[in-house]
């Protein structure tokens, strides 16, 4: 069965962030796709220390939420992470765990799809937006668009439910998703997995 994956960075298990992505699950279920909120913003989550572990161990040195959610992570075709905007920023526990997830996965994330969704009371929600679509896009993930950039106003859930447009914003990127990844998985059967090439890692011109 088709799988999707939500991540809930806020703290909160059903404020703002957890409505907007709520809208989101309410579609997936009606399109048989199964959806599961994981809230992760009220652990407490270290950020990386660039051990390099992970590259022999495949997974993270510290054994939390984070090597838990990749083994969801591997078997989901959709990958949707919601953030709380702190100070024009995703909230620094959704980093720190981002950081970590991305980094230790060693599974390959190429064409599963991804989308993100940011709540803010009032503004910095497309600097977040921006920060969140970066993990998608440096992992052979497609971007999943709506008819506005992803994001829902307010304090409170019920600032939210007021916030027409951005409900509808999540309707509408939750059967764009749907869509892609129906159109992908037929795709990867007629035409298979676009090469990716990986044998450079340059980080200087002269390439040492
Ligand atoms: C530390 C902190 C920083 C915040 N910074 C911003 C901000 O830069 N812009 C903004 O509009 N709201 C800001 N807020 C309000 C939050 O974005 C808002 O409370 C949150 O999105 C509500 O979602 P939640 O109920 O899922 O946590 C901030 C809140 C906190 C706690």
């Amino acid at each position: 069965m088709t799988k999707v994956l939500l991540i809930n960075g806020s703290p909160k298990p059903n404020g703002c962030t957890y409505t907007a992505l709520n809208e989101m699950v309410k579609i997936f279920n009606n399109e048989n796709i199964e959806a599961e909120i994981l809230h992760i913003g009220n652990k407490d989550i270290r950020g990386c220390i660039a051990c390099n572990r992970c590259k022999q161990e495949g997974k993270c040195v510290f054994d939390d939420i984070v090597n838990a959610t990749a083994e969801k992570f591997e078997k989901a075709d959709g990958l949707v992470i919601g953030s709380p905007v702190y100070y024009a920023s995703p909230n620094g526990t959704l980093i720190s765990f981002l950081d970590r997830l991305f980094y230790s996965t060693p599974f390959s994330k190429h064409m599963k799809v991804g989308a993100s969704v940011v709540n803010c009371r009032r503004g910095g929600n497309t600097a977040s937006f921006d920060v969140l679509n970066k993990y998608f896009s440096i992992s052979g993930m497609p971007v999943v668009s709506s008819t506005y950039w992803n994001m829902t106003h307010g304090f409170t859930p019920d600032d939210v439910q007021k916030d027409k447009e951005g409900l509808q914003t999540m309707r509408n990127l939750a059967r764009d998703m749907a869509f892609m990844i129906n159109a992908i998985k037929d795709a990867k059967e007629k035409y298979g997995l676009p090469e990716q090439q990986r044998e450079f890692i340059t980080s200087f011109p002269d390439g040492k």
